[in-house]
């Protein structure tokens, strides 16, 4: 196969407009995402001459040091994602409130929640980072703009995607009809599709956990890892590896392309925020993209995706990937 034979984003999105009726706003809206991430790609390829590797003086609403790519990230985002008129509103992990595009919104508007650069701990490491979103519509028509209005479980979400900046640049993307890998071939301004129909394998001999919080962790986490580290002479029967990234984008990749199973659960440290991640824009897309692949996504006894929100910035606890890893942690939560 050459680069000839594999649809580039558009004729993958024409492509789907075909067959699955997806509404040509959502594919001019996907395309201005694409743009956003090539050139946040760009922005972090170029941060060590630009000198924008670092921290900026600021913390966001999560009380974290944002770096400057944090911020030229939520900037590419904001200005691509207004290009759409069927934008109602962005939700950013960067900013304190919602963003209206409009003085008045109609039921179907989208609504886009993102976090505009994930792992941005890892950039002057040069590991990989990566942006995250989420699209729903509106649930209904409001004359009077309303934060609270924007509060919409993951269960109703149209579209997810991430893309991830490594060695290569990858957009991954699901409108709920399986999930597609392209990737960037540099200097065409194109993402090609090179990883049609990605499939989480139901099982795995991997798990995703910082381990540096094995204190905090509740009892059905330690019995699960436990039963890994144990291998084949545990109830588990075979061998298990571990990996961390600190990354979630490139954990859900790994997962995505051969299994495995990543935790972030409650503990007994972050149970009064909630968990760690935030539902709105890293655990409904992931959730949402891991079970259009054919995994799970739990916050341990209960999809991710049923969680109700009650605030923009809500954590959650997240257990994502392999079926069968995932309803076992389920099923340790239950009992
Ligand atoms: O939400 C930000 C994030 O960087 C995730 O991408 C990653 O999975 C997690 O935090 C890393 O957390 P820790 O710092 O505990 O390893």
């Amino acid at each position: 196969m050459t680069t000839d034979d594999q649809l580039t984003f558009r004729q993958f999105l024409l492509r789907e407009h075909r067959n699955h009726g997806t509404p040509k706003d959502l594919i001019f809206l996907l395309e201005d995402i694409a743009t956003a991430c090539r050139t946040i790609s760009h922005k972090i390829r170029s941060g060590a001459f630009a000198g924008t590797l670092g921290a900026t003086e600021d913390t966001n609403v999560q009380g974290e040091t944002q770096k400057q790519l944090d911020v030229i990230a939520n900037d590419q985002f904001m200005l691509h994602c207004a290009n759409c008129s069927r934008v109602a509103a962005l939700v950013s992990e960067e900013l304190d409130n919602v963003v209206w595009l409009k003085d008045q919104a109609k039921a179907g508007d989208y609504i886009i929640y993102f976090d505009p650069l994930d792992g941005s701990s890892n950039l002057e490491l040069n590991i990989s980072v990566g942006s995250i979103f989420s699209i729903v519509e509106l649930q209904e028509d409001l004359t009077e703009l309303n934060d609270e209005a924007v509060l919409i479980a993951g269960t109703e979400q149209i579209c997810a995607g991430y893309s991830l900046y490594g060695p290569s640049t990858s957009l991954v993307v699901t409108t709920g009809h399986g999930v597609n890998g392209f990737t960037h071939l540099n200097g065409t301004g194109e993402f090609l599709l090179t990883f049609p129909d990605m499939q989480v394998p139901a099982q795995t001999q991997e798990y995703a956990i910082n381990s540096s919080r094995q204190k905090y962790w509740e009892a059905p986490v330690q019995r699960y890892v436990e039963e890994c580290l144990v291998g084949v002479d545990g109830p588990r029967g075979k061998r298990f590896n571990m990996r961390w990234v600190a990354s979630m984008v490139a954990e859900v990749h790994r997962i995505l392309t051969r299994g495995g199973v990543f935790l972030y659960p409650r503990d007994s440290e972050n149970a009064p925020m909630g968990g760690r991640l935030r539902l709105l824009y890293e655990a409904n897309p992931m959730g949402f993209i891991i079970e259009q692949a054919g995994g799970k996504a739990s916050v341990g006894g209960g999809r991710i995706l049923e969680v109700d929100p009650t605030e923009l910035h809500q954590r959650v606890p997240v257990i994502l990937g392999s079926s069968e890893e995932v309803d076992l942690l389920d099923r340790y939560h239950s009992e």
